[in-house]
């Protein structure tokens, strides 16, 4: 599969930024029986991630925008296009020696994402979708699940932490949610979340309380691999509402009754 120009710069930096962790991951899970633990260390590896991501697309884009977990936003001369970086997402994984951590890099058009790449760097699995082009895992071609059935379905979530506002929310989805299902993961990193739904892997995945950057190039995996995305609230961008709710065809709509409570 060809992708274009952008995405293939795209695939270049994020494999760049992931060769650094991967790097930097072999060190952390050494620093784990260090009484000060990795704390600053993954720090740097995270801030050296989005240097490297920034230098790539920058110098090849010079006129797009940026949004960047760690450096913030800066407009671009081409006001309709931005670029929107993670350069780890899952770091509490990271920190801990959890191989399950991600780079994820998306392009917004004119407010729509229209492609996005996450690298799972630790599993060597870059999955990437263009608008009209299909989802993909490395070489092949991904598709949502085709469960139809809630009582078979399992979902992923992210819970707030840190005391973080959206948690007596999440709390009241769980409780409505679980009874109706097969399961719920919370494996920490939403950017794989959204890639495994693409990748059929789960039946679905929604978080409260979400940054642009976890969740901007997992939703054109989704939609590309046929599921649909939506922010929690009835008509609201997810990117700019900070909800997210994803699925398969299927089971979108009976899934969003049970998160919204209707
Ligand atoms: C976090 C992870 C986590 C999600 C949080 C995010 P970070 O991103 O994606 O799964 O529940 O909402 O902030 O901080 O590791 O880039």
């Amino acid at each position: 599969m060809q992708g274009s120009a952008n995405l293939n710069l795209m695939i270049k930096a994020a494999r760049k930024a992931g060769r650094s962790l991967v790097k930097d991951f072999r060190e952390v899970e050494n620093l784990q029986v260090s009484s000060k633990g990795p704390g600053d260390f993954v720090t740097r590896a995270d801030r050296e991630a989005e240097r490297i991501i920034k230098q790539e697309l920058m110098t090849g884009r010079p006129t797009y925008g940026w949004l960047g977990e760690e450096t913030g936003e800066t407009e671009g001369a081409d006001p309709t296009r931005r670029w929107i970086v993670d350069p780890l997402d899952g770091t509490t994984n990271f920190l801990h020696g959890l191989p399950h951590w991600a780079v994820s890099i998306a392009l917004e058009h004119k407010g729509e994402i229209v492609s996005g790449v996450i690298f799972d760097a630790a599993k060597d699995e870059i999955y990437w979708a263009e608008k009209g082009t299909g989802a993909w895992l490395n070489e092949s071609r991904l598709r949502v699940s085709g469960r139809r059935a809630m009582s078979d379905a399992v979902f992923a979530t992210g819970i707030p932490f840190a005391g973080r506002g959206a948690l007596p929310a999440t709390l009241q989805d769980l409780a409505r949610l679980m009874p109706a299902c097969a399961g719920v993961r919370r494996w920490g990193a939403a950017a794989l979340d959204l890639a495994y739904v693409a990748a059929g892997r789960f039946e679905g995945y929604w978080e409260r309380g979400i940054q642009p950057w976890d969740m901007a190039a997992g939703i054109i995996l989704v939609r590309e691999a046929g599921g649909f995305v939506s922010a929690i609230r009835e008509g609201d961008d997810p990117v700019q509402n900070g909800s997210i709710i994803a699925a398969n065809s299927a089971l979108f709509e009976d899934f969003r009754k049970v998160i919204r409570g209707e």
